[in-house]
């Protein structure tokens, strides 16, 4: 399978380098970072361009773009891991879309056009007859969707809870452990990486709440947006409400939560016992299914990372190259 990989980041390269070890039956035909693009028809060695990007910052020659890339180069799959955009989902939209109406199948692990446009998006993946999949969107490594529609598939989804967001999780988990304020744990996150620059979108729960969006549209189709969830982030937990709950052997965590009937879509603080599936630690994130034949069930693994993301995205292309691309 001849893939396109547009964003050549941590999440990008995470990929290329899977690829690189592993003899999958996929071939990067096309590549492009934000400067720069390279296409090659027989294969672009990896090992070279990942070598490139490292030394240079660029991947390839500049003037050549994402947009001609998607337009025009010979692949597959497009595999879209460039920054997302919540505003609007650009440019990553137009990639998906561009491709999807030539009739190429789509892995994302950008979170804005699927949170955006997953009606839209899916209606044209199925007039093309090609598979849109985004399953490192939600939860990194956990294979959530993958879940949903085959290993439950059949079941119905009654509720849907998680803890989605491992930067919120670590400065509460460390707030809890060390009695540290909001502010100190921030800085701890910041430091080790764990939280962005501007962590604005995640503490506030925006972040969980385009997931929870994300989660909501495709188990049950509602066509919700980011202002219909009702969010309240973690930068006004206190560690006096910390340690008043450890004094009852609860603790706090951020927890995204939809429910079917009456219809529900939250994002908030809430204390849960020590001893609750979803208290998890650190920057792990944590999801509970609750179905009505399988009963309720919780994933636990990582929610980002380079290799974890690209566990994610690459799982998605193994599904399309099997069931869609391998010849007889
Ligand atoms: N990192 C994670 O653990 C993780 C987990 C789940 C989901 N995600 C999502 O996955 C996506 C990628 O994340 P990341 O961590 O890899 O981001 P990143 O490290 O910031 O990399 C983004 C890449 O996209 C490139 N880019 C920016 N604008 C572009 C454009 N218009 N056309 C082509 N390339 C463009 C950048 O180019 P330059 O190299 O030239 O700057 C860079 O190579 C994001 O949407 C993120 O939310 C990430």
């Amino acid at each position: 399978m001849k893939i396109a990989l547009l964003g050549f980041g941590s999440v990008g390269q995470g990929i290329a380098r899977v690829l690189a070890e592993r003899d999958l039956g996929i071939t990067i035909t096309a590549l492009a970072d934000s400067k720069s693009g390279i296409i090659d028809p027989n294969g672009i060695s990896l090992e070279s361009v990942l070598a490139r990007k490292e030394q240079t910052g660029s991947c390839g020659k500049t003037g050549i773009t994402a947009e001609e890339i998607v337009r025009t180069a010979d692949y597959d799959a497009l595999v879209e891991v460039t920054p997302t955009n919540v505003q609007d989902g650009e440019p990553a939209l137009s990639h998906i879309r561009t491709a999807l109406a030539r009739g190429k199948h789509a892995v994302t692990s950008n979170k804005g056009p699927i949170a955006i446009a997953l009606p839209q998006l899916r209606a044209l993946a199925q007039g093309r007859g090609v598979q849109l999949r985004y399953e490192a969107t939600v939860c990194g490594a956990i294979p959530i969707f993958h879940t949903l529609e085959h290993g439950l598939g059949g079941n119905r989804f009654l509720a849907i809870r998680g803890v989605m967001n491992g930067t919120c999780n670590y400065i509460l988990s460390r707030m809890a452990a060390e009695g540290l304020t909001y502010d100190q744990a921030l800085m701890e996150a910041r430091q080790l990486g764990y939280a962005e620059a501007d962590p604005t979108y995640d503490v506030r729960g925006i972040d969980t709440a385009i997931k929870l969006v994300i989660l909501a549209n495709s188990i049950w189709g509602l066509g919700a947006r980011l202002p219909d969830v009702d969010v309240t982030g973690i930068d006004r937990v206190t560690p006096e409400a910390l340690s008043l709950a450890e004094k009852q052997d609860c603790t706090v965590r951020l927890i995204g939560e939809a429910i079917q009937e009456p219809s529900l879509l939250r994002v908030s603080p809430r204390i849960l016992s020590k001893d609750h599936p979803l208290v998890v630690y650190g920057t792990l994130n944590a999801i509970t299914l609750e179905t009505d034949l399988a009963g309720e069930l919780t994933f636990i693994g990582k929610g980002a990372g380079s290799r974890e993301t690209a566990s994610a995205v690459i799982g998605d292309l193994i599904f399309i190259r099997d069931c869609y691309v391998k010849g007889p």
